[in-house]
């Protein structure tokens, strides 16, 4: 009788042990078994033990601790573009946040300010007048025509460029509410077409420009002279200058390396995913728009001194010639190497008289 109590205790706690073990061996298989995107389990667990129980979960990966290890997550797709099994990549969240929201605003204030900078230019110091001298009324050559060519090619390429860029930007917001969605999507359709045809254009006049105008626009020691002066724009005097003036190799520079900038970036964009994934496409997006906009508010400044801002210097880009005076002004160490190379002889010729 004692025999079969003990031997009943032994049983009935053998019993009682292996139910208690069970749910826990049960736990830990599913623990191992599971990935550890897939805890839900055991988080449950965590969430109804007792409070002061220690995590299980403490030291499992969260979701945010992948994004921020891993450029992206991905799975496996059987159809043919591979991009589909991308699952989540976390910069596209900082650069929806960039293109929808900082971007905007850093172009607005970029080219509205540009606008109203140069407004404000114009209403206090006025246009920047031609000045006569005995030399007014001969003409010098400023530009050929091949040069002229190559400025009109970049410089109107770029000007539908920027309009069909800003659309992108502005577009929705703007223009829109205004002429509604049917409209808006067919100009943008447009305008999409004019952006990507008019970039090569644009790419070539820039290859141009820098294989005649280079060697005029390398820095040198009289461009600190001109800078020490203001330029002329905000002292009284001219400072000399050479073929370009320090301002004009700043827009030089600007059209060059921005240009390049921009022609990279955007056939890059042209060709999605063939030489950059996810990543190198949104990083060629954030280069594309944030120069895009500096360059056409630089842009804005360049079209107003060489219109409005001061007269006589369209003719340059215009006929090619400009005045004689005007060039002596502006450019008078140009001026001096000019004459001294032609000994005063074709460069320079006086305007007939007009017939009365
Ligand atoms: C309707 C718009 C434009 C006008 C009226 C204009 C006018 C001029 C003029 C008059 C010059 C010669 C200045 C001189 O005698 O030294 C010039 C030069 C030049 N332009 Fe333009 N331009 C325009 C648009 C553009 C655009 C969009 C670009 C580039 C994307 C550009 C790039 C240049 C460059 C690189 C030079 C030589 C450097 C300089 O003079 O600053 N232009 N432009």
């Amino acid at each position: 009788m004692r025999n079969i109590n003990v031997r009943g205790v032994l049983a009935a706690a053998a019993l009682v042990a292996a139910m208690g073990l069970a749910p826990a061996f049960a736990q830990g298989t599913n623990a191992t078994s599971e990935g550890p995107a897939n805890r839900g389990g055991t988080t449950q667990n965590a969430v109804t033990g007792p409070a002061n129980a220690a995590n299980p979960t403490a030291s499992a990966v969260s979701e945010e601790q992948l994004f921020q290890q891993l450029d992206k997550l991905s799975g496996r797709v059987s159809i043919p573009d591979g991009k589909a099994a991308i699952l989540q990549q976390p910069q596209g969240r900082d650069y929806r946040g960039f293109r929808e929201g900082i971007l905007p605003w850093v172009g607005g204030i970029f080219v509205l300010g540009m606008i109203l900078a140069l407004a404000a230019f114009y209403f206090t110091r006025g246009r920047i007048k031609l000045e006569h001298s005995e030399e007014s009324g001969r003409k010098i050559l400023r530009f050929n025509a091949f040069e002229r060519f190559t400025h009109w090619m970049t410089a109107m390429s770029f000007i539908v460029l920027a309009i069909s860029g800003l659309n992108y930007i502005f577009g929705k917001r703007l223009l829109m509410p205004i002429i509604g969605p049917d409209a808006f999507a067919a100009w943008s359709q447009y305008a999409k077409y004019a952006h990507n045809f008019l970039s090569w254009p644009f790419m070539i006049g820039l290859l141009f420009m820098i294989l005649v105008w280079i060697k005029d626009n390398i820095p040198d020691r009289t461009d600190v002279t001109w800078i020490k002066q203001g330029g002329g724009l905000v002292g009284q005097g001219h400072p000399p200058a050479r073929r370009f003036n320090a301002g004009q190799k700043v827009i030089f520079w600007s059209v060059v390396l921005g240009g390049l900038a921009l022609s990279v970036s955007g056939v890059i964009m042209m060709f999605p995913f063939s030489v950059a994934d996810i990543n190198g496409m949104q990083i060629s997006q954030y280069v594309h728009a944030t120069v895009g906009v500096i360059l056409i508010a630089i842009m804005i400044a360049h079209i107003y001194i060489g219109s409005l801002g001061m007269e006589g210097a369209y003719d340059a880009m215009g006929s090619g010639e400009v005045d004689l005076a005007w060039a002596r002004t502006h450019h008078s160490l140009w001026v001096e190497e000019e004459q001294a190379k032609t000994a005063s002889g074709p460069q320079v010729r006086t305007r007939p008289a007009p017939a009365e």
